[in-house]
């Protein structure tokens, strides 16, 4: 079967973020939005299908998580990473940032140090900031085309820290860590007593020849010593359903999580989700496959349409997510005149590379999980728009 991705759906009114607060973000409406990490594709039949079963029986009471949701994320993670997971490994959710910001206040205390790597998707910061813990930065840096990890500097950053968020694969940049990444850091996390909170939202979405390696993979003592975060929400379109698992083999370490999650009483989550959650992961493996072939076309054709007719915006070509970093530091615009000048003179929406932390100057974040025709109509208005600078 070939799901058709090429279908231009009309998402204005539908209460989505993409969409209808661009008026509050970019202070214009028609703006082509390519920001926000969602996708502008159908969410599969199958998950679809389960919701509507579960509709139909037209009673949603208190309602708890079967047996069966949780082998679905064992399989899923068994069969699509190679990672051997238990079911009581795994807790609740409503979303990987709120885990995140949880995770944080029950494994680490006030003024903690916490390590993360800039360019970094930007709640990281305020996980940190907003749970008076004190930030420290480890910056990537590009290395012949690749964003890569300064150990040294790693090496000096981890002492003293309690935590090192990890974002695998690494959302703005696009690296996806390689096994022996993985491990170098996951053994300097174990000499310096530094927990490794790992971010792997993106893990199922990663381009061939590139491999995902959950961190937790390695070996049992960096495992001990990693809480993972993964979701059905980026591969299946489905973030608004809110539903994240956050895996745990430290039991100590779980036992932390789910009292927060206990004494906030947000464990419940909803119905939909879990459904939709257990749909996804029990048939989702033909549809991300195909998935993958249309991103990864859009990939190339972004990236021959820039070589060929907007040479001046570099791009680093993602080996994980549908998220690309555009280098855009030749048009000379600064600041604010970068992301001014994409809305005002091309009409389209991205990030600007700022709100990432250190090294996001004169970069966008463009999102590319959409037909091609959108994407051709964006680079036809960014070529234009280009072209009158
Ligand atoms: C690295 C990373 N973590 C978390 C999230 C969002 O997670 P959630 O919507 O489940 O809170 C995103 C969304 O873009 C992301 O890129």
């Amino acid at each position: 079967m070939k799901y058709n991705f090429d279908k231009i759906i009309i998402r204005e009114n539908t209460a989505s973020v993409k969409y209808d607060l661009r008026k509050e973000i970019f202070e214009k409406e028609d703006v082509i939005p390519m920001w926000v990490a969602d996708m502008d594709f159908k969410t599969p039949d199958f998950i679809i299908s389960a919701i509507k079963e579960r509709l139909n029986h037209e009673v949603f009471g208190y309602s708890v998580r079967p047996k069966s949701y949780y082998t679905s994320i064992v399989n899923w993670v068994n069969r699509r990473h190679n990672w051997e997971i238990n079911e009581d490994w795994i807790s609740f959710s409503p979303g990987v940032v709120p885990a995140l910001n949880m995770l944080v206040l029950a494994l680490t205390e006030k003024d903690d140090k916490i390590v993360l790597q800039p360019p970094v998707y930007h709640p990281f910061f305020y996980a940190i900031n907003n749970n008076n813990r004190q930030l420290v930065e480890n910056p990537l840096v590009l290395k012949n085309g690749r964003y890569q990890i300064d150990f040294e500097d790693l090496e000096q950053k981890l002492r003293g820290a309690k935590m090192l968020l990890l974002s695998n694969p690494h959302n703005p940049v696009g690296s996806v860590w390689t096994k022996d990444e993985l491990q170098k850091i996951g053994e300097m996390c174990l000499k310096n007593k530094t927990l490794v909170l790992s971010d792997e939202i993106h893990s199922d979405l990663v381009f061939k020849p590139h491999q995902f390696v959950p961190m937790g993979s390695i070996t049992k003592e960096i495992a001990d010593n990693t809480v993972s975060c993964i979701a059905p929400s980026k591969t299946f379109n489905m973030a608004a359903l809110a539903t994240s698992s956050v895996i745990i083999s430290n039991k100590e370490l779980k036992e932390k999580y789910d009292q927060i999650l206990e004494t906030i009483h947000i464990g419940m989550g909803n119905v939909f989700g879990t459904v939709a959650s257990e749909a996804a992961y029990a048939h989702g493996d033909e549809w991300l496959n195909q998935l993958m072939e249309y991103l990864s076309k859009n990939l190339d054709f972004l990236e021959n349409y820039l070589a060929k007719n907007i040479p001046q915006i570099k791009m680093i070509r993602p080996e994980g997510t549908y998220l690309v970093w555009l280098d855009c530091s030749n048009l000379n615009l600064k600041g604010k005149e970068l992301t001014k000048f994409m809305i005002e003179e091309a009409g389209l929406g991205f990030n600007d590379g700022r709100i990432f932390g250190a090294g996001g100057e004169g970069f966008i974040r463009m999102n590319v999980a959409c037909p091609k025709q959108t994407l051709l109509n964006a680079l036809n208005k960014l070529e234009q728009a280009v072209n009158k600078l």
